[in-house]
């Protein structure tokens, strides 16, 4: 099993056997092997830098049904808000004072923010802190109206595809959902110039190791600037609420297994992480992710943004969680840094040139 973890780091990929026999693999040996060889490339490329991004959640309106999200429109239990433009400002304001230079405005699919008040909002916010970068994190929504973002100036976008498997994801989501579109999206999102972030939750039900092999293969061929993956944790007002919660060991493997494919990705240590175990986001960073994303949202609407239950950080001001984080972080070893957090090929927003690749991922039979 090792020199299937070294072939990983050398050739930065692997066969779907050689995937499933990893994945599968339940030996805690081989699992710290891993998270270390990913700790030690993780180090070689970012130190030991932690990036922060400050998440502000900015509506819970959402016009989607997928079974597994708290926040789904059935959810008649969801107490609904909605961030004026003046509050969001106001995170943004907070933030900036705490050293956050990445600004991420994620929310619902809500139709209330059409795209000219996004423009509006963006343009805001750019104006008001040229220096930071703003991160988009709101559906899937036409190529003209993500141009229109990207031309407001938001430079990355954030979309998780939630599996790459098609029959799995249809058991995710209602039928009026696609794959194919997702992966569309995130292919128009790749050629208009953001930087992407695409991602999954480990352990979501029906997932198995081809489904999985699946989402190493999509996030190897998009190859993405982020990847986002946290475990699944079910809401007890969902479809979903009977299931399992996916398992910190799998997370961290696949953490380890995603910096090792992709050296320079920007990998978060997620909420969901730090949600299923009390120390998961340091477990996170020292499997390789090196990014967190603490909450910017108002104290008073973040026990409504809730995905899933027993969310953490729901309680706390922006301040105390950011000084929580970085205690965190000191204590094994880690240091946030309050800049940008580029991509290390120092991509600026004009010298990127994406070309859309081959497609073949995407056809749903
Ligand atoms: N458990 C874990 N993650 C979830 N998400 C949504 N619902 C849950 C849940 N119950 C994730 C999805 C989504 C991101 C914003 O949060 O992957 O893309
Ligand atoms: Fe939010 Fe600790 S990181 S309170």
């Amino acid at each position: 099993m090792k020199d299937i973890i070294l072939k990983l780091e050398e050739n930065y990929f692997l066969s779907d056997e050689e995937f499933r026999l990893l994945i599968e693999d339940e030996s805690e040996e081989i699992l710290n092997f891993l998270n270390k060889r990913a700790e030690a490339v993780r180090k070689k490329v970012y130190g030991n830098a932690v990036y922060i991004r400050g998440l502000i959640e900015f509506t819970n309106y959402c016009k989607n049904d997928c079974y597994y999200c708290g926040i789904r429109k059935s959810n008649s239990q969801a107490e609904r808000y909605r961030l004026t433009a003046e509050q969001i400002l106001d995170c943004c304001e907070t933030g900036y004072a705490l050293g956050f230079r990445t600004f991420v405005l994620q929310g619902g699919e809500d139709g209330f923010f059409t795209d000219e008040k996004m423009v509006e909002i963006i343009k805001q916010i750019k104006n008001a802190y040229p220096d930071c970068a703003l991160t988009l994190s709101i559906g899937e929504r036409s190529y003209d109206s993500y141009k229109a973002f990207f031309d407001a100036g938001a430079d990355r976008y954030l979309l998780r595809h939630e599996t790459a498997d098609c029959a799995h994801y249809s058991r995710l989501h209602p039928s009026n959902l696609s794959l194919e579109n997702r992966m569309k999206c995130l292919y128009d999102l790749k050629k208009i110039g953001f930087q992407v972030g695409c991602g999954f939750m480990v352990g979501s039900p029906y997932q198995t190791t081809e489904s999985i092999i699946s989402d190493l293969k999509f996030i190897k061929e998009l190859s993405p600037h982020m990847v986002g993956i946290g475990p699944f944790v079910p809401h007890n007002a969902t479809p979903f609420k009977n299931f399992e919660q996916g398992s910190l060991n799998l997370t961290l493997k696949l953490l380890s297994i995603i910096r090792l494919m992709l050296p320079n990705v920007l990998l978060p240590a997620t909420t969901a992480l730090g949600t299923i175990d009390s120390m998961g986001r340091e477990k996170g960073i020292l499997a390789g992710a090196n990014v967190v994303m603490p909450n910017l949202s108002p104290r008073d609407v973040r026990k409504k943004y809730l995905l899933y239950d027993n969310k953490i950080c729901t309680g706390d001001e922006a301040a105390e969680c950011i000084l929580c984080m970085k205690n965190r972080m000191k204590s094994i070893g880690y240091e946030i840094v309050t800049n940008r957090g580029d991509h290390k090929k120092n991509i600026t927003r004009s010298n990127i040139d994406y070309g859309r690749k081959s497609e073949s991922n995407t056809e749903c039979q």
